[in-house]
């Protein structure tokens, strides 16, 4: 309802007038547009007729090919056919059709013409005129869309499928610039010039020495987790060193302090990793290399060896698209700890421990062992109708806040095609198969590939070791879990929230023996 209480149609609210693109114009030319006019995407007409969608999206598939935008054309790239509304539809009826599609953009069409755009920022400033009067007090199971905070490091737009680090979306950041920037530009709010690069880069690298203390019970570590997933022995060591170094209070040291304590943790754990998983297999650690760059230094602790730098990029990509993605559980875990003032590395213990679920964190292995298991093209069908029939969850799959393509699966997806391979090309089949059986046999659910699936695909082609695949997720998340930490203790309050007790009611006496 309006404010006077006639009912809302799309009309009322939509955008005017629409930036539009010919399908034989370049990509780049609608490109240039999208970003001069700050719209997430055209649409693509004939005369007046709209005849396809081109989204940022669209953009993102593009360059994560290593096609050219100066001279692919839009109608190559576009979403053909996008489903329009009419301007005198009901907003509600409008919104129902974005959300269970998953749409981010829906043409308005009115006799076969383009009047305008609906999308979601449009609803949303329906949202906002709205009475406020149903707001409950009880939240959903698992948190679902509850906002607990606010926060200036990032965030996801689930049924857009985008997620930004700072006001630069993520994705372009994994394209465009090297771990060490985004790491810099989560840390200090700003990307870094030339000199600050520089200048962050001869920081941060002497801080990948792992401290004499723990490397000399590091052995005994690994002789004791011999069997045990290197992310366990993570936490060990992790615990370890904040206690060696000396790690106080979050609530008793100043912004300086934390911000050092942060660098000292993101910069080693990439060493603690390898070492451990070096030593649990008989082998001497290796040293990290200053003069290497952080994702190209990772692989070199592996074997020795200078990394081909087609690995070393896509690993690189890798870790950035997996640096910082809203209050997932883990990053949660960092900021309810630090919450209660307690130091930073029990803070990143915590997280470290969320992230090693297998509904969080713990599923790129899991997902290479699908395809393992799928063994041959012909036998995909078959497998994912049976596990999904009997219950079975697909790992690489569903998202809590993602109902349309994760964008990281997109890029990693692109990234692996770069690598090329024959398991490349397996995924990409065992992925649309997947799509269609979950579409199929659990409809309305809106379950696409996660961030996950390509993981272990890229990983495996870069010659990273299955039991890597989740602790390398937890070296580049280390950087967003510590970022929320600071931000956290910037600006504390205890959280602590409440729960419905639903058990026997009380009091009851208490039986005596
Ligand atoms: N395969 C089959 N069915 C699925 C899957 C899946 N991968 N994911 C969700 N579903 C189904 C559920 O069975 C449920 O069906 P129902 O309505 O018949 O009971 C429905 O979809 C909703 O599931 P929920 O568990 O409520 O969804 P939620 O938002 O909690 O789940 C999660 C998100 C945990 C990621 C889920 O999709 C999942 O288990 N995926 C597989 C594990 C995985 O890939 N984890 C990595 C996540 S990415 C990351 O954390 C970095």
């Amino acid at each position: 309802m309006s404010q006077d209480g006639s009912k809302q149609t799309v009309g009322d609210v939509m955008s005017r007038p629409v930036v539009t693109a010919s399908s034989g114009e370049t990509v780049a030319k609608a490109a240039e547009r999208m970003r001069e006019r700050h719209v997430g995407s055209v649409v693509v007409v004939d005369g007046d007729l709209p005849v396809g969608i081109l989204t940022e999206r669209d953009l993102v598939r593009l360059s994560a090919r290593g096609a050219d935008a100066s001279s692919d054309r839009v109608g190559d790239w576009m979403t053909p056919d996008p489903d329009s509304v009419p301007s005198d539809a009901d907003v509600a009826a409008a919104f129902a059709s974005l959300a269970e599609r998953g749409y981010r953009h829906i043409p308005v069409v009115d006799d076969k013409q383009l009047v305008g755009l609906v999308s979601m920022r449009d609803l949303m400033r329906i949202a906002a005129i709205q009475p406020a009067d149903s707001i409950a007090t009880d939240v959903p199971r698992g948190l679902e869309g509850v906002v607990v905070a606010e926060t200036t490091i990032g965030d996801v737009r689930g049924l857009e499928g985008f997620y930004h680090y700072r006001q630069y979306n993520a994705v372009e950041l994994a394209e465009k610039r090297t771990l060490e920037d985004v790491w810099y530009l989560l840390f200090e709010g700003a990307l870094p010039t030339l000199a600050e690069r520089q200048r962050f880069e001869a920081e941060v690298a002497p801080l990948r020495e792992i401290p004499t203390e723990v490397a000399d019970a590091l052995p005994e570590i690994a002789r004791l987790g011999a069997d045990a997933p290197p992310l366990d022995m993570l936490r060990t060591t992790v615990s370890l060193m904040s206690a060696t170094l000396g790690f106080r209070p979050s609530l008793d040291v100043d912004a300086p302090e934390l911000r050092s304590q942060a660098l000292r943790v993101c910069a080693v754990v990439p060493t603690l990793l390898m070492a451990i998983y070096r030593l649990q297999r008989g082998e001497q650690p290796i040293a990290p290399s200053p003069e290497l760059p952080y994702a190209a230094n990772y692989l070199f602790m592996l074997d020795g060896q200078r990394p081909d730098p087609e690995h070393a990029r896509a690993i690189e990509q890798y870790l950035i698209s997996t640096i910082d993605h809203g209050f997932n559980a883990s990053t949660f875990t960092a900021r309810v700890i630090t919450s209660t003032g307690a130091d930073l590395g029990a803070a990143v213990v915590g997280a470290i421990g969320a992230l090693s679920g297998p509904l969080h964190g713990g599923a790129p292995s899991r997902a290479l062992a699908m395809l393992d298991a799928i063994g041959t093209p012909d036998r995909a069908d078959s497998y994912l109708r049976e596990q999904v029939s009997s219950g079975q969850r697909l790992m690489g799959f569903g998202h809590r806040v993602y109902k349309t393509d994760d964008p990281r699966s997109t890029m990693l997806r692109g990234v692996a095609e770069r690598l090329g391979g024959e398991k490349t090309e397996f995924a990409k089949l065992v992925e649309s198969t997947a799509v269609q059986v979950l579409a199929e046999l659990k409809p309305g659910r809106k379950l696409y590939t996660n961030v996950e699936f390509y993981a272990g695909v890229v990983m495996d082609t870069c010659g990273l070791p299955r039991e890597m695949f989740t602790p390398t997720f937890a070296a580049s998340r280390m950087i967003g879990w510590c970022a929320h930490v600071l931000e956290q203790a910037a600006d504390n309050r205890l959280i602590r929230p409440s729960a419905d007790y639903v058990g026997p009611p009380p009091p009851q006496p208490v039986p005596e023996l």
